[in-house]
C-alpha cells in the first residue's frame, strides 16, 4: 500500500507529526511519503491568493493523510486552498489530523478537522479517522497515540 501524508506546517509541529508517524507506518508492506504543502509567501487573508511553491500530487498513492495546525480557529488557510484545488479523491481512504496551541475545545480543532472532512467527501473521498494534538504536556505520548490509531485504519 502506498501512503502519502501530505502536511502544511508553518513552525515545523504538524511537520514532525507527520515524521514520526511516517516511521511507524513503514512497514513489509507499505510505503509511505511525506509531501509538504509549501507557498510562496503568505496567505493574503483578504484576497485568499494563494501561489504554491509546492502541490503534492496525490494521485498515486492508496492512502492519504493530511495534516495542518489551525489557525484562527480554523483550518490554516494554506491547507484549505490546497485541499481545495485537488481535482478528486474519488475512492481514496483518507486520514486528517490538525495541531494546536489552545487547549479548549472551542478553540479550532474542531472546526478545522470538520473543514478538512468537508472538503474531502466533496471530491469523493473517504474520510476513515480524524485526530487534534493539543500542543502541550507529553506531545510524544499524544503522537504516539495517534500513530496507533491511525495505523489500524487501513
Ligand atoms: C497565525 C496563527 C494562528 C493560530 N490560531 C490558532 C487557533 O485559532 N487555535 C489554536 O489552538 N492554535 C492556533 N495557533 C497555534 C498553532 O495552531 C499551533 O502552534 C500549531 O501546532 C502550529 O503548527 P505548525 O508548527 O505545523 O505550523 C495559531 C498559530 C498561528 C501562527
Amino acid at each position: 500500500m502506498k501512503i502519502g501524508i501530505i502536511v502544511f506546517s508553518q513552525t515545523e509541529n504538524s511537520y514532525s507529526v507527520a515524521l514520526k508517524l511516517k516511521n511507524k507506518l513503514i512497514d513489509g508492506k507499505n510505503e509511505v511519503e511525506v509531501e509538504r504543502v509549501v507557498l510562496v509567501g503568505d496567505v493574503n487573508p483578504r484576497t485568499k491568493i494563494v501561489e504554491f511553491k509546492n502541490e503534492p500530487d496525490v494521485s498515486g498513492y492508496d492512502f492519504l493523510i493530511f495534516g495542518s495546525p489551525v489557525h484562527a480557529f480554523n483550518l490554516a488557510p494554506a491547507m484549505r486552498a490546497y485541499l481545495d484545488q485537488i481535482p478528486t479523491l474519488q475512492d481514496k481512504k483518507i486520514a486528517c489530523f490538525v495541531t494546536k496551541a489552545l487547549p479548549f475545545n472551542w478553540t479550532g480543532g474542531n472546526k478545522a478537522i470538520d473543514t478538512m472532512k468537508k472538503i474531502c467527501e466533496s471530491k469523493g473521498g473517504n474520510v476513515v479517522g480524524t485526530e487534534i494534538i493539543v500542543w502541550r504536556g507529553d506531545i510524544d505520548k499524544k503522537i504516539d497515540d495517534l500513530t496507533r490509531r491511525f495505523s489500524v485504519l487501513f
